[in-house]
């Protein structure tokens, strides 16, 4: 990994940071009032190819969580790629003691479709937060839909679910298709430090969305 590509994805991913808190600003409140009462708090990152966010996820519910408490934050993530996942696996796999916080991450990836993750009953269905950067609708929209679809019924009754889009259209329709199938919209913000990539209208979180199950 070259020094420049290296850089670049830390600056992604500081980036990332902050547009987490934007899409859950006003809305922190109903979050850790649910995480309060839970034993761990459980992300789902879908489609995560090799997880380089997987800290930026941990820490961003950590932070949710009230001063001092020590709980565990749990991540899964799920690709269709053997290799990314293992390299997901070596950088990230395991517990750790989060960072410069009191607590605990645990992750784990594994191999496997995220549209058909009703043959895993293991994961549960109480998810805190489910994730997908860069969510690739245009590239299947089918397939795509089931992932949305699994991705709401993952979630539990006040889990919140976060995408992550490369374009304005993609995301737009993304949108719209996410609310079909369950979702609603509560913000959907646009990345004005967003890393512009060689395809044009591309570029790295472009634009950040938080849903809830409608009720
Ligand atoms: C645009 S990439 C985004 C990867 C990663 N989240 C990121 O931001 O770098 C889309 C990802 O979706 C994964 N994918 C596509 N179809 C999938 C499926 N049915 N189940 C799980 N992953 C899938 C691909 O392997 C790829 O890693």
């Amino acid at each position: 990994m070259s020094d420049r590509f290296k850089a670049e994805t830390e600056e992604d991913l500081q980036r990332l940071r902050k547009m987490l808190r934007k899409v859950t600003s006003g809305d922190e409140q109903a979050v850790r009032r649910r995480l309060a009462k839970k034993d761990e708090a459980r992300i789902l990152d879908l489609a995560c190819g090799d997880c380089r966010e997987a800290e930026v996820l941990t820490d961003f519910l950590a932070d949710l969580k009230e001063p001092g408490d020590e709980r565990l934050v749990k991540l899964t993530g799920v690709d269709v790629r053997a290799r990314e996942i293992a390299d997901a696996n070596l950088r990230f796999g395991g517990k750790k003691k989060l960072q410069g916080k009191p607590g605990t991450r645990e992750c784990d990836f594994f191999t496997g479709d995220a549209s058909k993750l009703d043959g895993h009953e293991e994961l549960g269905e109480d998810f805190d937060l489910v994730f997908m950067r860069h969510q690739n609708y245009w590239n299947g929209a089918k397939t795509w839909e089931e992932i949305y679809d699994q991705a709401l019924n993952k979630l539990d009754e006040d889990g919140r679910l976060i995408i992550t889009s490369y374009f304005d259209k993609e995301h737009q329709l993304a949108l719209e298709a996410i609310q079909r199938l369950g979702g609603e919209l509560i913000k959907s913000e646009f990345n004005p430090e967003t890393r512009e990539l060689i395809t044009e209208g591309k570029s790295v979180d472009r634009h950040v969305a938080i849903f809830k199950r409608k009720k």
